[in-house]
Formats: structure tokens, C-alpha cells, sequence
């Protein structure tokens, strides 16, 4: 799980910043095109690497665009992405959706054994060409519960809050 430990670096920054709620807009650091990807037949899971195993998708690291990404571009996007390799770092992107603490949440649980789709629950992002700069579905305690309801799963407060 070598490649697992290096994704998952990201994950508690990234947590940090949007529990509260997100209010304000969110900028992200690159203008990253999820349609381009979507329109080149890059699977979801290419860049989010997890959510058939895990209770986690992953957000891809810097090094991973690289793979297909590499050396000159006249797109901004990809000049940036190529400022971001050239010092090492990597891009601190902003999450927008996060659970609290408190609330146990699996990807697996819901893609592969409920078999729900991406969009159902993060709306169209992976159409779109620019970063959203809001949630495109409020994740609330209610969405969650009006859900289990509709599909007969839990609604014990113990299968959420463990
Ligand atoms: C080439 C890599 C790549 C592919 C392919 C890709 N994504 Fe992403 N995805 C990203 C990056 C980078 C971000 C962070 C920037 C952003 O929010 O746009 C992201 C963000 C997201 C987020 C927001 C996560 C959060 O909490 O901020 C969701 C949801 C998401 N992607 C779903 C999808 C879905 C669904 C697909 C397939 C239809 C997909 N992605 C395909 C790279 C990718
Ligand atoms: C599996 C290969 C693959 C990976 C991994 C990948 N990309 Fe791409 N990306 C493509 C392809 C193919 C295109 C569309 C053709 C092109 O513009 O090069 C594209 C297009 C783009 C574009 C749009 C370029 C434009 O013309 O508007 C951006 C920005 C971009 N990628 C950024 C990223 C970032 C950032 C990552 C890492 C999070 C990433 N890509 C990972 C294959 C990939
Ligand atoms: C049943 C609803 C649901 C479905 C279906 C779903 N997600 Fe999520 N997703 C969430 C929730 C809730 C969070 C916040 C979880 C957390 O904070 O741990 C999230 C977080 C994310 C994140 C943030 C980073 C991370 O590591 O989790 C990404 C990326 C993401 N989802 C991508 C996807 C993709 C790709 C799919 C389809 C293969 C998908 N999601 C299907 C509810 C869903
Ligand atoms: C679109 C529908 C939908 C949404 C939205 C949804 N769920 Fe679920 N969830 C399901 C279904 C269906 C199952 C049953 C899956 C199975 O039986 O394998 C499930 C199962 C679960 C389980 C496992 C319960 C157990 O018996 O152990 C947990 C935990 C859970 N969901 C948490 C959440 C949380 C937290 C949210 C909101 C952040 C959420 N779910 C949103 C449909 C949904
Ligand atoms: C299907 C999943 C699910 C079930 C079942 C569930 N919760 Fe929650 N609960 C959540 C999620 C997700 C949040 C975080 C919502 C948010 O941040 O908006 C939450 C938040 C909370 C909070 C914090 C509220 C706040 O304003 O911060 C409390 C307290 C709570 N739940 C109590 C309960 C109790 C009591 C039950 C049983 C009667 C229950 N929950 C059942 C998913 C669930």
C-alpha cells in the first residue's frame, strides 16, 4: 500500500479546510478541466484511486498528472501544473465535500455494493470544465437519512456515528 500511504498525505490538510461549511467560494489553485478528461475517456478511477476499495476516493497527487502530462503546453492550466512539478510541490487542493469526524462514510459501501452513481451524490462535476466553486449537492445529515429511507437502508444513528 506504498502508493496509498503517498495520496493519503493530502487528506488531513485537505479535510481541514471546508468542514465548517464552506461559505465562501472556492478558489482552487488550478483551473483543472474534469470534462477534457471525461471527453479523453479517463476513468473517474484513474485519478481517484480508491473508492472500490475504500471509504475514501483520493485526490490525485501532482506526480500522478505527470503520467500523461509533461513538458511544454501553451494552456495555463498546464504551464501551472508544470510550475507546481518543476519545484516539487504539490497542489493543495481545496476540498468540497467532507463529513465531520464524528460520521463513518464509504465510498465502497455505496459505489460498489449499493451501486450508486458518482453523480447522484457530487452532481455534475465530472462534466465540467472549470472547478466548481460550491458544493454541488448539500451533504446533510438529512440528504443522507432522506436517502436510506427512500432505499430501505439503516437509519440508526449508530450505523452513521460510530
Ligand atoms: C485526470 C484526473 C481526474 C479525473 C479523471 C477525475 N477527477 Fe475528479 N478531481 C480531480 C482533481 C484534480 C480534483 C480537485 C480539483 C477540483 O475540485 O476540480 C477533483 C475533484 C473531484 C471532486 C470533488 C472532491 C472534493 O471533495 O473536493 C469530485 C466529487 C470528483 N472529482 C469526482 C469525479 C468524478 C465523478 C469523475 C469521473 C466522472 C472524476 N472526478 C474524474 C481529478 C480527476
Ligand atoms: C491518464 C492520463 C491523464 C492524467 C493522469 C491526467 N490527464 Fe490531464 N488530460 C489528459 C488528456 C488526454 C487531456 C485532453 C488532451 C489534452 O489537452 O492534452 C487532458 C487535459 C487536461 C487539461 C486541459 C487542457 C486544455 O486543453 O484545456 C488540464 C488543465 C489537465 N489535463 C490537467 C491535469 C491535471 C492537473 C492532472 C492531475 C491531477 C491531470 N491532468 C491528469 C490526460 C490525463
Ligand atoms: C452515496 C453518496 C456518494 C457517492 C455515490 C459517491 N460519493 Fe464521493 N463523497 C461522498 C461523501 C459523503 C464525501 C465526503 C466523505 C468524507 O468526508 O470522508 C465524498 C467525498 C469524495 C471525494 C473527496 C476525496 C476523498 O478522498 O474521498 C472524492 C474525490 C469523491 N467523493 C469522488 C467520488 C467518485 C469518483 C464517486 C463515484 C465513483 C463518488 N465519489 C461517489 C458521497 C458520495
Ligand atoms: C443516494 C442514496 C444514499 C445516500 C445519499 C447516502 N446513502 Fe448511505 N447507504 C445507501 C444504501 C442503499 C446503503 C445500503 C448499502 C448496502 O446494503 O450495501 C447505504 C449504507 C450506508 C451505511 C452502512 C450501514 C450499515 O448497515 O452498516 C452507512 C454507514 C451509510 N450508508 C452512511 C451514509 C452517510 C453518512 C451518508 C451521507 C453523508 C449516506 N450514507 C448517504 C444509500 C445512500
Ligand atoms: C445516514 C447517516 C446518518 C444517520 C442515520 C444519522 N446521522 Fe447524524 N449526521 C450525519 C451527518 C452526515 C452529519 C454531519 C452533517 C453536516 O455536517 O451537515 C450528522 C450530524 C449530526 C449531529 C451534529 C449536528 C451538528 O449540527 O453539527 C448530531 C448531534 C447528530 N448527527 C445526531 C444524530 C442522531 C441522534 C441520529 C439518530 C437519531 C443520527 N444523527 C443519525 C449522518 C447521519
Amino acid at each position: 500500500m506504498r502508493s496509498s500511504s503517498r495520496h493519503m498525505v493530502l487528506l488531513p490538510l485537505l479535510t481541514a479546510l471546508c468542514l465548517a461549511g464552506c461559505d465562501e467560494p472556492t478558489d482552487q489553485p488550478l483551473v483543472f478541466n474534469h470534462e477534457a478528461h471525461k471527453e479523453a475517456e479517463v476513468d473517474c478511477s484513474v485519478c481517484h484511486e480508491y473508492f472500490q476499495r475504500a471509504t475514501y476516493s483520493g485526490i490525485p497527487t501532482t506526480e500522478s498528472c505527470t503520467l500523461c502530462h509533461e513538458g511544454d503546453s501553451q494552456v495555463p492550466a498546464l504551464q501551472r501544473l508544470a510550475q507546481y512539478v518543476a519545484a516539487g510541490e504539490e497542489i493543495p487542493w481545496k476540498r468540497l465535500y467532507g463529513v465531520p469526524g464524528h460520521v463513518y462514510y464509504s465510498h465502497r459501501r455505496h459505489v460498489v455494493s449499493a451501486k450508486i452513481a458518482c453523480a447522484q451524490c457530487h452532481g455534475a462535476i465530472g462534466e465540467l470544465a472549470e472547478p466548481p466553486k460550491y458544493a454541488l449537492v448539500d451533504q446533510s445529515m438529512q440528504w443522507c437519512i432522506a436517502c436510506h429511507e427512500e432505499r430501505n437502508a439503516s437509519t440508526d444513528c449508530i450505523h452513521c456515528h460510530r
